[in-house]
């Protein structure tokens, strides 16, 4: 691998090969920062999303799931703060008409100073950004571009606008929506799947009996106008959130935070990545409805970034929904507090955890995939391998008839069908085998099945194991605990 971005763009290469993400409505040259997953690709996204699911609510007795819709009533978003204040700070080159958010124009630029040597002036600048940030300074911002003539990619000027707010929501109309003032309003495609669980809260509480603390989960989608939208599927217009709100007691957030926070590195490192390819960012600026704010940030090919979000949201969207609909968001809590009285009613604090999908696909290819020399004296050879953990794999076992013909294939049907139930399986005969076994490896098949001319004299066939590529021989009935063992 000759250096990270080319590993990036081997990536996105790969991914659109094999099958896994094609550009949205590539046949009209697509449309920009929107992905279609193609067969493989969707494979993988539902294993991590089964797999979240399971973690955050089967694991979890006082988590439970739910699946609201993609438009709400056009007043969530007002009380939620994000008609006011799910904005960036954007500027505009004059000459090139583009239009960058400020934030990432300058961490390009300090990119571009530390890619010099020039760590310290990187960092000074970062600093500078982030206190202008945290107080909402847009004349700093500015000056701090002008005096470091930071340049458009494009036109190659500092010929800049002013810094403005710019809101991030997608709108669309919908027909009989009548606001509370009599005005036909437009409603919003969610820019988080979060105020779904917000406005059911009380619905889940209540027909769940549920008692604080408690967790509400929800995997959906989510739109977002991001304006610097590059970076294949890592910002996307339209992309996945994991979310799950946890209802506690007001005064208890510090500690619920930290719980959290441990509780979802776990997650991650059980994907058995290593725990140096992640750390903890902790926000200078927060969101509007947060006192307490971090990410998890991973080391992708393209550097650390945030793949989750860990938010102590306070009361504030419980509170606002109860002041905006008019209906009461309380608790009862019958618990005694340390003299013995009863906690009695409040709105409970929320601690948030979310992690976008899309990002934990891209974390997971770009942990996974490999390009290995396999050269040997005699002659060069290579391979793409994508060294997926077994129970993500999009295909768990490959079946592999030898040849066409004296009944291995029909020996290879029979394992397929006894097998089919259990996990995703791929019967292949066309090719010679070395390679079928190539392009499972370039699935990131974890398992590889060969039956041959032995298999009809003993039951055996030939197990072949992706990462380390051994082989084995063991007997036809063994194969599915094997491989139920494997992935489990
Ligand atoms: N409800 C809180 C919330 O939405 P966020 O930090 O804005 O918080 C949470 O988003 C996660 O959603 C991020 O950590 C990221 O993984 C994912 N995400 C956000 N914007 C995204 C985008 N444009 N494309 C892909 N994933 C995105």
């Amino acid at each position: 691998m000759a250096n990270d971005t080319n590993k990036f763009q081997a990536i996105i290469s790969h991914c659109k090969e094999y099958g896994f993400i094609f550009p949205s409505s590539e046949i009209y040259d697509g449309l920009s920062a929107v992905y279609d997953y193609g067969q493989w690709g969707s494979e993988l996204k539902k294993n991590i999303k089964d797999y979240w699911w399971k973690s955050m609510t089967q694991m979890h007795e006082n988590i439970v799931g739910i699946d609201a819709a993609i438009f709400m009533h056009p007043t969530t978003w007002k009380a939620s703060g994000h008609v006011d204040n799910f904005s960036d700070p954007m500027i505009d080159n004059k000459d090139s008409k583009k239009r960058y958010r400020v934030d990432h124009l300058i961490e390009g630029y300090a990119e571009e100073l530390k890619a010099k040597g020039d760590t310290q002036n990187a960092e000074a600048v970062l600093a500078e950004m982030d206190a202008f940030l945290a107080k909402d300074d847009f004349e700093g911002l500015k000056k701090l571009i002008e005096d470091h003539k930071i340049k458009c990619a494009i036109s190659g000027t500092s010929n800049w606008t002013d810094v403005r707010q710019f809101n991030l929501m997608f709108s669309t109309e919908f027909g009989s929506t009548v606001s509370s003032d009599g005005e036909d309003n437009k409603v919003y495609l969610r820019p988080e799947t979060a105020q779904g669980i917000f406005v059911n809260f009380l619905n889940v509480q209540k027909t769940g009996r549920m008692k604080i603390p408690f967790g509400i989960a929800q995997i959906g989608k989510a739109f977002r106008n991001e304006i610097v939208a590059r970076q294949f599927i890592f910002r996307m217009r339209e992309f996945e959130q994991m979310e799950m709100q946890f209802f506690i007691r007001p005064g208890s957030q510090k500690q619920w935070y930290e719980f959290w926070k441990e509780e979802r590195m776990k997650w991650h490192l059980s994907l058995g990545i290593v725990k140096e390819k992640y750390r903890f960012h902790d926000h200078v600026k927060l969101a509007h409805y947060a006192d307490a704010a971090c990410d998890i940030e991973y080391d992708f090919p393209i550097g650390f970034k945030e793949v989750e979000g860990i938010h102590s949201r306070t009361d504030f969207d419980l509170r606002n929904h109860q002041e905006y609909s008019k209906k009461k968001m309380q608790y009862f809590d019958n618990d005694l507090d340390e003299n013995g009285k009863p906690y009695g009613n409040y709105i409970p604090y929320v601690i948030e955890t979310s992690i976008g999908l899309d990002r934990t696909v891209l974390m997971i290819l770009s942990e996974a995939y490999t390009e290995e020399d396999l050269s040997t004296e005699e002659r060069k050879d290579n391979r793409v391998v994508l060294k997926f953990p077994p129970k993500l794999a999009p295909i768990k076992l490959a079946i592999l008839p030898l040849v066409k013909k004296d009944g291995l294939p029909e020996i290879a049907r029979e394992i397929m069908n006894d097998c089919k139930f259990s996990f995703r399986c791929f019967y292949e005969e066309k090719d010679t085998i070395g390679k079928r076994y190539r392009r499972m490896d370039a699935l990131g098949t974890p398992f590889c099945i060969t039956i041959d001319h032995q298999t009809k004299e003993d039951n055996t066939v030939t197990i072949r194991y992706r990462d380390t590529m051994q082989q084995e021989r063991v007997h036809i009935n063994t194969i599915k605990a094997i491989v139920e063992k494997l992935i489990s």
